[in-house]
């Protein structure tokens, strides 16, 4: 007996077609006409569209920063990502100092047993590199599933690591079938700039941006690129946010440099214009790189269409305005960096992607599926909508229309950096491996049904 999605839109990263769906188990087991037993359970998607189940490759679930937590653990970040759709996760599990790359596994492993939603996978941050970790990372990738790391070139003096160990990371993960996810932003200048403002009293959020200008993230990933080309190995840079990035990522790609680009949601329908509020309400957009000016998202949009950014992801960071954001309010270098997202990702790239004829459906599934399931190991488990495949599936309704916020988001932050947004389109129903965990657009309040995915390492043939 299995589960028939009948008459729906079947979207593909290659084309879109009207077709039945057949589900038995966890498993996709026929696509097409005609498809239904018996004895099958029939669900209509008549005048809707089906997706593969999105795949969110940056979230921060309960990430300790400083003494302060993210707002959204492991089961509210997870929840409010399948009601928007997102059937993965791809969570930065971080060695702290100190720590082995084993250990930091093991911390993000019982921060998330047991509570997810989705299925979640994690990539390990790297803080503090010596050549015992380095003896690791065979083991991270072969045994643990864990098939990419991340560096931070910034976050001075905490996370930010220098170039001789992002240059030994990468050689290293090179041989390990491992793909290095860093942040690109010159830390060090944005220090100094930090300093500068706080030397002159200017310690509200507007200065964040300015301490952190485009030309400082196109720096750090032109050095990126450097090593990426001496070392030959294959690099993925996370959140880039604007024109300068985008062109050092596009002339690198034209050398035949294996690199691969993220952007976000916020990134694409946010600007810098909300930092003109000069009360401390903006520290809701303090997040690293900040939001840029407007001409920006033409770019990125243009990125996406034309291949030079491969994935959209929301690097969702949540904290409360009160209470976590306002450890800064006389200092803005002390505001927690981030924002929430993991719910609105598919609305959004939907709504000002696709309805704005700025991507294809395709294009659409492309970078929020198929794409991070390429690159991160999980394809053609997940990612795709073929035989074979999990049953994550989205039946999404464009017919739905909905208004982004706080008041009513599942997130468990007391903002959203999209309020009053218009979304076209919502998730109605989703299966996670052949499970409906959303109905009606609400969430099926089961035990949560998430699984740890093993990654495959990475592979150039698979791209
Ligand atoms: O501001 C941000 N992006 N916070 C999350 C950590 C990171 O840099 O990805
Ligand atoms: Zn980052
Ligand atoms: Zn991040």
């Amino acid at each position: 007996m299995g589960i028939v999605l009948r008459g729906g839109t079947i979207v593909t990263d290659a084309d879109y077609y009207q077709g039945d769906i057949r589900i038995q188990g966890e498993i996709i087991v026929a696509v097409g006409d005609q498809v239904t037993h018996a004895e099958d359970t029939v669900l209509s998607a008549e005048g809707c569209y089906i997706f593969p189940g999105g795949i969110d490759a940056h979230t921060h679930f309960d990430l300790p920063v400083g003494t302060l937590s993210t707002a959204d653990d492991f089961a509210s970040g997870t929840r409010a990502a399948i009601l928007g759709g997102t059937t993965t996760i791809i969570d930065y599990a971080t060695q702290f100092k100190g720590e082995t790359l084993q250990q930091g596994l093991e911390n993000w492993h019982r921060r998330a047993d047991g509570k997810c939603y989705s299925d979640y996978g994690f990539h390990m941050a790297i803080t503090d590199w010596n050549e015992n970790v380095g003896r690791e990372m065979p083991w991270l990738s072969q045994e643990a599933g864990v098939a990419s790391v991340k560096l931070y070139m910034a976050y001075k003096n905490i996370m930010q690591v220098d170039d001789s160990a992002l240059f030994q990371v990468l050689e290293r993960s090179r041989d390990c079938g491992i793909l290095t996810c860093v942040h690109c932003e010159n830390g060090d200048i944005v220090d100094n700039l930090t300093q500068q403002f706080r030397r002159q009293g200017k310690t509200a959020p507007f200065y964040h941006p300015l301490s952190r200008p485009p030309r400082v993230e196109q720096e750090a990933v032109n050095r990126l690129m450097v090593l990426a080309e001496l070392t030959d190995a294959p690099v993925f840079v996370v959140h880039l946010s604007c024109r300068e990035a985008l062109e050092t990522v596009a002339q690198a790609k034209a050398r035949g440099i294996r690199v691969f680009a993220e952007t976000c949601p916020q990134y694409l329908v946010l600007d810098d214009s909300v930092y003109q509020d000069f009360t401390f309400t903006c520290a809701k957009y303090v997040m690293s790189p900040p939001l840029r000016a407007k001409e920006n998202q033409d770019y990125l949009w243009n990125g996406l269409k034309t291949g030079i950014l491969d994935t959209v992801a929301t690097d969702h960071c949540s904290f409360n305005l009160r209470g976590q954001k306002e450890a800064g309010r006389d200092d803005f270098s002390k505001i927690p960096n981030g924002a929430p997202g993991v719910e609105h990702r598919l609305g959004i790239l939907y709504t000002y992607g696709v309805k704005a004829g700025k991507l294809s459906l395709s294009q659409f599934v492309d970078k929020m599926a198929t794409q991070p399931a390429k690159l991160f190991g999980l394809y053609p488990q997940k990612g795709v909508i073929a035989p074979g495949s999990h049953a994550d599936l989205v039946i999404w309704d464009e017919t739905r229309h909905l208004t982004i916020g706080a008041s009513s988001h599942a997130h468990k932050v007391d903002y959203s950096p999209y309020e009053g947004i218009e979304q076209q389109g919502q998730a109605i129903h989703v299966f996670l491996r052949g499970r409906q965990v959303v109905k009606n657009g609400l969430v099926c309040e089961d035990d949560p049904q998430g699984q740890y995915l093993f990654r495959k390492p990475f592979s150039p043939s698979e791209r």
